[in-house]
């Protein structure tokens, strides 16, 4: 169950870029995300968000991250349109999109050099 998720990391003073990924749900970020937010200490830490919604965008997702973890260095996020579920598509990579989505992701994340490290 959602609720009895763990909402701490062990060591989390011990990573200083974190990588944050979240659906969109009603245009903005899942509960679960924020309890994580608000759980954890992000005072000093770069996170780097990435999002997959359903058609309608990252929506508020990116903007929360930033207002809610304090003290943190919130990176430019990428979005991208998931799969169809409804239609047995799972994944926004499927087909045609592999490569277009792995170009995105690969520039997206030389913009801050993190292929590199
Ligand atoms: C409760 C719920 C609310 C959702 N709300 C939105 C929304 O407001 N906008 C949108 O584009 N997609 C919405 N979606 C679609 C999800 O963003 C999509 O299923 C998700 O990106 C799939 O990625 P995942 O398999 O990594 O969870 C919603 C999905 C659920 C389950």
């Amino acid at each position: 169950m959602l609720s009895e998720l763990k909402t701490t990391i062990p060591d989390f003073d011990k990573y200083e870029r974190i990588f944050i990924g979240s659906p969109t749900w009603n245009m903005a970020l899942p509960q679960f995300v924020v309890s994580f937010i608000d759980n954890n200490d992000f005072n000093g830490k770069t996170i780097i968000p990435f999002n997959r919604h359903g058609g309608y965008g990252a929506g508020s997702t990116f903007r929360q991250l930033s207002t809610s973890a304090k003290g943190a260095d919130v990176l430019e996020g990428y979005t991208v349109k998931s799969g169809e579920e409804t239609n047995g598509l799972m994944l926004s990579i499927r087909n045609k999109n592999r490569e277009k989505i792995s170009n995105e992701i690969n520039t997206w994340l030389e913009t801050f050099n993190q292929l590199k490290n």
